[in-house]
């Protein structure tokens, strides 16, 4: 399975925290792109699909939410509900998001640009692709 979860160091006292997240340091790649997803809901599911050369880190800055993740193989889930918590995913994983909480706020870093053509969104073309 080509992910992992991650610790990320948290600076705290009493002002409240922070969590700083530098590529190649505690980002295992060059950051090229971040985005982040908000205004979710329970009923609603998102991604469904894999990445051919993609390898991201995803984070619940607020809420929470299930992943399921796939490599072809096996199936797992992972619950992310931490703001110091970073789920690391890699090429050929597929992945879905589920259970959102009500303003469930993802933010997402992004080893390459967004370029739909290496996006796989068909769960077959996954299988065939990763044989
Ligand atoms: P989508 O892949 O459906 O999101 P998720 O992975 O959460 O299910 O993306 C939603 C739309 O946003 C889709 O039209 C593609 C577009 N999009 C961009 O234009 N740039 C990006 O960086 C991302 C991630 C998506």
């Amino acid at each position: 399975m080509n992910y992992k979860l991650i610790n990320m160091k948290v600076f705290g006292d009493e002002r409240g925290k922070l969590v700083s997240l530098e590529g190649n340091i505690n980002v295992p790649f060059d950051i090229k792109r971040v985005y982040y997803i908000f205004d979710t809901s329970p009923e609603q599911e998102r991604g469904k699909h894999a990445h051919k050369t993609l390898e991201q880190i995803i984070i619940a800055i607020d809420g929470a939410c299930q992943f399921v993740l796939d490599d072809g193989k096996t199936r797992e889930t992972v619950w992310l509900n931490r703001p110091d918590i970073g789920l690391y995913i890699g090429k050929n994983m597929w992945r879905e998001m589920r259970h959102f909480s009500y303003g469930c706020k993802l933010m997402i870093l992004a080893s390459t640009h967004y370029n739909e053509k290496e996006y796989i969104r068909n769960y077959n073309e996954f299988l065939r692709f990763i044989k």
